[in-house]
């Protein structure tokens, strides 16, 4: 099956709702995760026999100055399409990205440590577990942890960076 990804990492925008649809699982609510994702022109995009099919994005870790060489990413396929590599494909690239934009760390927050998942596609991509804060949100009637992963881009923390 064809797998294409498209398109470039836009690196300075904002992630778009890290943790909407990680609680509910349904598919209605990702296929509009999808198309609000893909209207922030989020890249990279990945086709599945010629249709979109999923999207990574990564923002600033944090606005502040401190984090600048941090970044956090984002990443949805659509109902239907997983567990064809996708996700990976979509991870793939953006770290290939950040990591040429210059970026040194990229972190994930999974909003649900129920979402093993997203969990285990940032796992079998080089991401340790950094922590998990329990119950930091409340959505759909109960209370839910984060999961925190991140990994090392490029010389990640090994050279100090130019700026
Ligand atoms: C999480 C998500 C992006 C994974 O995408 P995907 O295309 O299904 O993942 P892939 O097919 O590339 O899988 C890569 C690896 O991730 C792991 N993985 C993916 N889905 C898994 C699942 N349901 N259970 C356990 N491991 C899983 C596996 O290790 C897999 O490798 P393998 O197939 O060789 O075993 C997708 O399920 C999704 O969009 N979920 C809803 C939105 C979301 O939770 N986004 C994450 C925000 S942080």
């Amino acid at each position: 099956m064809p797998i294409s990804c498209i398109g470039q990492t836009k690196a300075n925008a904002k992630s778009g709702g890290t943790g909407d649809a990680l609680r509910s699982g349904k598919a209605s609510r990702r296929g509009t995760v999808l198309a609000q994702g893909l209207n922030k022109a989020a890249r990279p995009v990945t086709e599945l026999d010629g249709k979109v099919s999923g999207f990574a994005t990564a923002g600033p870790y944090r606005p502040r100055p401190a984090y600048r060489h941090a970044v956090e990413d984002t990443v949805y396929v659509a109902p239907g399409c997983e567990r064809r590599g996708l996700g990976r494909a979509l991870v793939s690239a953006l770290i290939d990205d950040c990591t040429a934009l210059g970026y040194r760390r990229m972190v994930a927050v999974v909003g649900d440590s129920a979402n093993l998942s997203s969990i285990r596609l940032h796992e079998k991509l080089g991401f340790s577990q950094a922590g998990r804060i329990p119950s930091v949100g409340f959505k759909f009637g109960r209370w839910i942890d984060i999961v925190i992963l991140q990994r090392p881009l490029g010389q990640g923390d090994r050279t100090l960076p130019n700026d």
